[in-house]
């Protein structure tokens, strides 16, 4: 591999990075950054490369989620554990009728820097910087609140470093019991009301009901009381990513330590800059955003750059076109990646190709059309002889009006009534069950 050590990024273009006014403090906060432990452990993120293999050879499926941007405000256990838990809800679903183990990625410890479509926003006459997430600057409009500052990065690590202790106590310490879980489906089923739901939700409790007559209990088998849950994020202000980046002592490999699995957005994925470089040195599963403006021999190169070794589990292709244009741009690059040989995970992710302007002048995404990208993708991948073996959501476990549409009918003039994200319009927690559902069928074939 051409030379590479985690700052070599830094002598090429980048784009969707802050200009940070005080260097000194940015290098002091950056210094204290690389003193500070490790989130996860380079272990942790082969085991989930060995999980996305079994994904990429069609035999797991791949669900990732959360919030579109995590930030200061909505920092509490609350929240953290009901995102886990409708994941989880999801998980089950997915893997009862799918037939196949479900590999669960959080977008959370972590997910806090934005690319925007503009440098700065206007409001009125005054023009000021935009906001780029809480790990650089700050959503209220004024003067002081968008200067970026390079001390946020250090309440982001600690932030993360809180949020991962807890789905790690999550994930071990009992409230993973798929018992648990399956009663909170049923409790869902019902509640909606949907003869569907209800459907299904009943056939897993008899599953569960036959196994338990089996001796196969949580008291008896280890994996039905606790799970696997990993995090992720975009890894898009790099200083703060090369900072956490350490050598592994067992195989001399540097992993990016902030997170499991970490993707390039669709903004910085150009193969000659610094994102791309950063990313092509990291042991980690990659994830790459595909959007309609990606050409597939562009992408063979970005696959070629970042997986020369063809390992399966390395890169996870994350497809957001839109509901409106995957047929007139899927098709031909499935085609060209799979007729290649890549050994890629295929997941798709549905709400970034989907977001509209409301009538009440929120930022939304229908419901239909989100549960449509997917279908469609299902279809295309298919089609190409490919497995589509994953999705990407923006989603919470909380109660919000951010997305419309869906079972409880969410309309465009009740958006106002919850809509807390600090980014992007992300599913609620009902939403993203019940998408949960219908993807279940829509997979139950492969
Ligand atoms: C995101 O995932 O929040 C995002 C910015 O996506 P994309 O890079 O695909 O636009
Ligand atoms: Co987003």
């Amino acid at each position: 591999m051409k030379e590479w050590h985690p700052a070599t990024w830094q002598q090429k273009p980048v784009k969707h990075i802050p200009k940070y006014q005080d260097k000194d403090a940015l290098n002091r906060v950056t210094e204290r950054l690389s003193q500070l432990p490790p989130l996860v452990f380079a272990g942790e993120t082969r085991r989930l490369r060995e999980d996305l293999v079994q994904v990429a050879e069609g035999k797991a499926f791949l669900l990732q989620g959360g919030d579109c941007a995590e930030s200061f405000a909505e920092f509490s256990a609350g929240n953290i554990r009901d995102l886990f838990k409708v994941v989880l809800q999801m998980a089950v679903v997915l893997t009862y009728v799918g037939q196949k183990p479900v590999v669960k990625v959080g977008r959370i410890a972590g997910q806090f820097a934005k690319p925007r479509s503009s440098d700065a926003e206007q409001q009125g006459e005054i023009v000021l910087p935009s906001y780029r997430g809480d790990i650089i600057n700050s959503l209220p409009f004024d003067e002081s609140s968008r200067q970026p500052s390079p001390n946020r990065m250090i309440d982001a690590y600690h932030q993360s470093a809180a949020t991962l202790n807890l789905l790690r106590a999550f994930a071990k310490g009992g409230f993973a019991n798929l018992d648990k879980v399956q009663r909170w489906n049923l409790e869902f089923a019902h509640g909606v009301g949907s003869a569907k739901y209800q459907e299904t939700s009943k056939r897993i409790d008899e599953a569960l009901g036959f196994m338990a007559a089996c001796g196969l209990t949580s008291e008896t088998v280890p994996q039905f009381g606790e799970t696997n849950f990993y995090t992720s994020h975009e890894a898009l202000l790099l200083r703060y990513e090369e900072a956490l980046t350490r050598k592994d002592s067992l195989n001399d490999q540097w992993y990016d330590c902030s997170a499991h699995m970490l993707w390039i957005g669709d903004r910085t994925r150009q193969l000659d800059h610094a994102h791309v470089e950063f990313m092509r040195g990291i042991g980690n599963p990659i994830g790459i955003k595909c959007g309609p403006t990606l050409p597939a021999d562009e992408l063979l190169q970005l696959i070629e750059k970042l997986n020369p070794d063809n390992d399966a589990g390395r890169l996870t292709l994350i497809v957001r076109q839109g509901a409106e244009q995957i047929q007139q741009t899927l098709p031909s690059m499935v085609k060209a990646v799979h007729n290649s040989g890549a050994k890629v995970v295929w997941s798709s992710d549905p709400m970034h190709g989907n977001t509209i302007k409301s009538s009440s002048g929120y930022k939304t995404r229908p419901f239909d059309s989100i549960l449509s990208e997917v279908q469609q993708f299902f279809q295309i991948v298919r089609d190409q002889g490919a497995y589509p073996g994953g999705i990407h959501l923006e989603m919470t476990g909380q109660n919000v009006t951010e997305c419309t549409g869906g079972i409880g009918n969410l309309a465009d003039e009740n958006l106002g009534s919850r809509y807390r994200t600090h980014c992007d319009p992300r599913l609620n927690a009902e939403q993203a069950l019940e998408m949960a559902y219908l993807i279940a069928e829509t997979i139950k074939s492969d």
